[in-house]
């Protein structure tokens, strides 16, 4: 009977330890804030609290083991415990600690960085603690303008006989760039990629692969593939390059009786549409034409059909890319004018 007893009390214990858990951890999962943050890119973890004297922060990732990712105290960063994943990743906004905002800045994010964060913080008459999650999207995607230079970025954890290589993901790999031995080896990179590759040497020891691409060109854009490895990790990244080349400059003319609306050298391909303003139900005969051009860049050109004796109208051309438009207008025996915009996506 003894036994019996002792031995419903300890399934009992069980039960309720298990139930204490779960509802422990739906607690603590529901009201989570969410954050995504894109793989190899920096992200901003939010946290704020009642401003006031000696302020402390720690952030703590949540994993199995609490790994410690940035501690704050008498008025200064402490690092002596940040776990080594974190290195050189992490910063507060100092210029905004006294008002209230402990919020972390995480640079080159990783796989391992997804999970749940707790954000605690303390002054002398208040104490907070809250909680984060962070989810990695892994369709990184880089945006470069055309003839400029560009970051692809990839980061590893810091280990010794590291070898990086930099492939475009064709069906034959294109080689990009390759590192081992402690230098850049370039024998075998394709040519395209002659002299246009370079690696940040002073960061390499910190675990920062990105590689930096000169002389952007349409053919640069697609997938690339970043691999690491060290003595004891390997890492792959994906990054998807887009290329853009915003309209930069649009020329309107009148010849007889047309108006020509033009831009040149426009990525990806452009459209064109024309308005009138005051806004008019008539619709003017219009007709434009895209050309591709060597560096597989787009020329547009719209020519819209005049209508007699309507001469106080203004005629506006808007050319736009999926992330930039530019406009221009044009009245007669008045200069056009230009104006542009980023589009936000
Ligand atoms: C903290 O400051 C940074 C930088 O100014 C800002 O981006 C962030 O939104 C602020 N966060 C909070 C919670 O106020
Ligand atoms: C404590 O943190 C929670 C969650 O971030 C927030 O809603 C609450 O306002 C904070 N309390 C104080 C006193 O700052
Ligand atoms: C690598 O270092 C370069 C140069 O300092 C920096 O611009 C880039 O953001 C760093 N990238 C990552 C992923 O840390
Ligand atoms: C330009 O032509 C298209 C059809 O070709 C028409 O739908 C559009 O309304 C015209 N634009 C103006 C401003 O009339
Ligand atoms: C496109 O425009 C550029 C600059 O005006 C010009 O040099 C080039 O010949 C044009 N290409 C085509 C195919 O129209």
């Amino acid at each position: 009977m003894g036994v019996f007893i002792f031995q419903k009390t300890l399934m009992m214990n069980k039960l309720f330890s298990v139930l204490f858990f779960l509802i422990h951890v739906w607690i603590l999962t529901r009201g989570d804030a969410e954050v995504s943050c894109q793989l190899g890119q920096s992200c901003i973890l939010p946290c704020s609290f009642t401003p006031g004297d000696d302020p402390a922060i720690h952030w703590i990732q949540l994993t199995l083991i609490k790994a410690k990712v940035h501690s704050y105290h008498d008025n200064k960063d402490h690092w002596v415990h940040q776990d080594q994943r974190f290195r050189g990743r992490t910063s507060l906004f100092k210029d905004q600690i006294s008002k209230g905002n402990a919020s972390l800045q995480l640079t080159g994010v990783m796989v391992q960085d997804e999970g749940r964060y707790q954000c605690f913080t303390s002054t002398i008459t208040h104490k907070n603690t809250s909680l984060l999650t962070i989810r990695i999207e892994c369709d990184a995607e880089v945006s470069c303008q055309f003839g400029q230079s560009c970051i692809l970025p990839c980061r590893f954890t810091p280990g010794d006989d590291l070898v990086i290589h930099w492939f475009k993901m064709t069906p034959t790999n294109t080689k990009v760039h390759s590192y081992y031995d402690n230098k850049d080896h370039l024998e075998h990179q394709h040519q395209r990629f002659r002299g246009r590759t370079s690696l940040f040497q002073n960061q390499i020891s910190k675990g920062n692969a990105s590689l930096q691409l000169t002389g952007v060109m349409v053919q640069d854009e697609g997938p690339y593939r970043c691999l690491t490895s060290t003595i004891t990790e390997t890492g792959e990244f994906d990054i998807n390059m887009k290329v853009y080349a915003p309209p930069q400059k649009i020329n309107m003319k009148q010849t007889e009786n047309q108006i020509i609306c033009s831009s040149d050298g426009i990525y990806p391909e452009p459209d064109l549409s024309w308005s009138i303003s005051p806004p008019s139900s008539r619709t003017f005969q219009n007709t434009t034409r895209v050309q591709e051009t060597e560096e597989l860049l787009y020329n547009i050109s719209s020519s819209l059909t005049l209508s007699d004796g309507e001469d106080d109208l203004d005629y506006i051309c808007t050319i736009s890319t999926p992330s930039n438009q530019r406009r221009a207008s044009w009245r007669r025996g008045r200069e056009c004018s230009s104006s542009s915009g980023d589009i936000s996506v």
